[in-house]
């Protein structure tokens, strides 16, 4: 396999986690390159159902290595119990996984000032975020006032902690000291020069997965800003968060439903607010895995994945949940919008005039029966395979993986 960049093609929530647990049994290593714990990576394996906020995906896997690279904003709270969640269950991370030195760190702090944020934002000016502190943590990285996880193994962190935490505000700055010493003692051993360890994997010709959290949707720069999270959630993220450089990467896989949902607030084209936006979310379970909240549901946007494979150089889509369609008598695809009176192809990168845009549909009829038992791209019936053709006409990508259900054997493999 080569080195290859999963990421998201929406608004988080493609199943990625099931997608890099198919893709890293060909992996030496799986990277995770940004974002935090308010990612929510489910994996159902057997009977058994993991979900993973940290930790790569490919962890599963008991030979795989598995990084934390510097992009990526740890909670280390979180971390250790997701660390000690993962050893109760039998799977022993000693000595295949690493947490750069150079991440940052997110702190009690962070996800103070996040909540205390959000109850305060006018109405319309909410982000309706994890409240899982990602924010506030990029924020001081950014303003260079941060605290790196190199840190937890010198002296000195305590006094840094507690001063930035008077500094936001926090009377409690010597509490949330003693809640961290544990963990970061207890995280000391897996901290690493993770760009030196990934550089070597790379010179040794060492396959690596690098594991995109959120979705393009929800990136800083190219997603629908300010409803977007705090990090690079698209493909170039993959380079600045691990210290691999562009030409590490030798391929691009999107991660897409077969229709899009969106959690927290900001706009959304194609959102249905009806009885069929109730049947995709109770068959497609959507609700967040790290929040439980009821995600917003709509139909396929080919403009948002005509984007998204353009922003990211996608190479091929994995598309997910074909089968949560399977009792939809028609079945729409935003081909374009109409924005004050206009025809427009692209994505515009303004969220008050993407609120503005309708959707311009165009029909499938649907297949009205079960897809979840089929193994094989073949046995499809034909109206779901001419449906799937035409998200790839449409959005000019071709078809590498299918999933129509949540275990791995509902995962077939075509061209990746
Ligand atoms: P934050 O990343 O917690 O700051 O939240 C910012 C926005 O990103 C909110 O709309 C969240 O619902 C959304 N978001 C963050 N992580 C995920 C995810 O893993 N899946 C889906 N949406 C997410």
């Amino acid at each position: 396999m080569p080195n290859t960049v999963l990421i998201g093609a929406q608004w988080g929530d493609e199943g990625k986690g099931k997608v890099v647990d198919v893709l890293a049994r060909d992996a030496d290593v799986v990277v995770r390159y940004q974002g935090g714990s308010n990612a929510g990576h489910t994996l159902e394996i057997g009977s058994e159902r993991f979900v993973l906020h940290l930790v790569p995906s490919g962890v599963m896997y008991p030979e795989k290595l598995c990084i934390i690279g510097n992009g990526v904003v740890v909670d280390p709270l979180e971390l250790k119990s997701e660390i000690e969640a993962l050893m109760a269950r039998g799977i022993s991370l000693e000595g295949r996984f690493w947490v750069s030195d150079r991440a940052h760190a997110v702190l009690p702090y962070h996800r103070r000032q996040d909540t205390a944020r959000e109850q305060r934002a006018r109405p319309g000016q909410r982000l309706g975020t994890t409240q899982r502190g990602i924010g506030p943590a990029y924020a001081d990285k950014a303003h260079r006032t941060g605290l790196r996880m190199g840190e937890f193994c010198r002296p000195g962190w305590e006094a840094k902690v507690q001063m930035r935490a008077e500094e936001s505000g926090c009377a409690d700055g010597a509490e949330m000291v003693a809640t961290l010493r544990e963990a970061a003692a207890f995280l000391a051993p897996f901290i690493a020069d993770t760009t030196a360890q990934l550089h070597e994997e790379w010179r040794r010709g060492r396959t690596i997965l690098f594991e995109g959290a959120q979705g393009t949707m929800l990136d800083v720069d190219h997603g629908t800003y300010p409803f977007v999270t705090s990090s690079n959630a698209t493909a170039g993220g993959a380079s600045t968060g691990t210290g691999l450089p562009p030409r590490a990467i030798e391929r691009v896989v999107g991660v897409i439903k077969c229709y899009t949902t969106r959690v927290g607030e900001g706009p959304f084209p194609t959102e249905l607010k009806d009885e069929t936006g109730d049947l995709l979310r109770r068959r497609g379970r959507e609700f967040g895995a790290t929040t439980g909240r009821p995600r917003r549901c709509g139909w396929f946007d080919a403009v948002v994945a005509r984007y998204a494979a353009a922003v990211n150089g996608v190479d091929y889509w994995a598309l997910t949940k074909l089968d949560v369609l399977d009792e939809c008598e028609t079945i729409r695809v935003c081909v374009a919008y109409e924005c004050d009176g206009r025809r427009l192809d692209r994505v515009p990168a303004d969220a008050e005039a993407l609120a503005r845009c309708q959707p311009v549909y165009e029909e499938f009829p649907g297949w009205k029966m079960s897809t979840s038992g089929v193994r094989q791209y073949e046995d499809l019936p034909s109206a779901a395979r001419a449906y799937v053709d035409a998200l790839c006409r449409l959005t000019g990508v071709p078809l590498g993986l299918l999933s129509v259900g949540p275990d791995r054997a509902s995962t077939f493999r075509l061209a990746i």
